[in-house]
C-alpha cells in the first residue's frame, strides 16, 4: 500500500534519549519509532520482529514526569508521538565510563547473562525493558510475597522468544526481585 503523501512531509521532533537531548530533527510525519532509532540515531538495539505490535521485540521505556515508567511497542508507534517525551533504549540500561565504554550492566542484564537467559538474544531488548519497567514498578508498590510469581509472569508475558527461552528470563527476573530490598511484602 502506497503510504498517503502527508506521511512522508518532515516535521521537528525533539526527545529525550538515554537521558540525553535529541534533536530538533525533521522527520517524515509518519515515521515510525522503530525507524527514527535504526536509520536516523544508529540506536540499533530495539529490534524489529513481527512489526505488527505482536512480539514486543521493539518495546522502548517510556518515563512518565510522575516517575512511572511504561513499555511502548515502537513498531506500531509514530516518531512524533514521543516529541518532547523522555524515553530509554536498551543502548541506556549499562553504566559506561567517558570513552562510552560498558563499565557495568544493569542488574536486569547480569542476571539475563547469569542465567543464561538468551539463546540468539533478538528477543533480549524486549525482555530486558520489560523487567526494568516491573522492578521499577515494585519499587514504588512492592508486591506481596504470594503474588510474586503472577506478578513476573503477567510482566513479561506479552513478549515473545523463539528460541523459547521463557523460563529462563523467568527465573533470573525472579532472583531479581527476589533479592533487592524493598519490592517484596510479607504479609501484614
Ligand atoms: S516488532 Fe514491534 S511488537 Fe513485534
Ligand atoms: S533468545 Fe532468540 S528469540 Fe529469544
Amino acid at each position: 500500500m502506497t503510504a498517503p503523501l502527508a506521511d512522508f512531509r518532515p516535521q521537528s521532533l525533539s526527545l529525550k534519549i538515554n537521558g540525553r537531548d535529541v534533536g530538533p530533527l525533521q522527520v517524515p510525519a509518519g515515521l515510525m519509532m522503530i525507524d527514527l532509532l535504526h536509520e536516523y540515531l544508529d540506536l540499533t538495539g530495539s529490534r524489529l520482529g513481527c512489526g505488527q505490535g505482536v512480539c514486543h521485540a521493539c518495546v522502548v521505556i517510556l518515563d512518565h514526569q510522575d516517575g512511572t515508567s511504561e513499555e511502548v511497542r515502537t513498531c506500531i508507534t509514530g516518531a512524533h508521538f514521543f516529541a518532547g517525551k523522555s524515553i530509554r533504549t536498551i543502548e541506556g540500561h549499562a553504566q559506561r565510563n567517558e570513552q562510552g565504554e560498558v563499565v557495568a550492566l544493569s542488574p536486569v542484564q547480569q542476571k539475563f547473562l547469569e542465567h543464561f537467559s538468551f539463546q540468539c538474544g533478538y528477543c533480549t531488548p524486549g525482555f530486558v525493558n520489560a523487567a526494568t519497567v516491573l522492578i521499577e514498578r515494585l519499587k514504588r508498590q512492592p508486591v506481596a510475597r504470594e503474588k510474586v510469581e503472577e506478578t513476573i509472569t503477567e510482566a513479561l508475558n506479552e513478549h515473545i522468544c523463539r528460541c523459547t527461552g521463557y523460563v529462563r528470563y523467568y527465573e533470573a527476573v525472579k532472583e531479581v526481585v527476589m533479592t533487592t530490598p524493598g519490592l517484596v511484602k510479607d504479609a501484614a
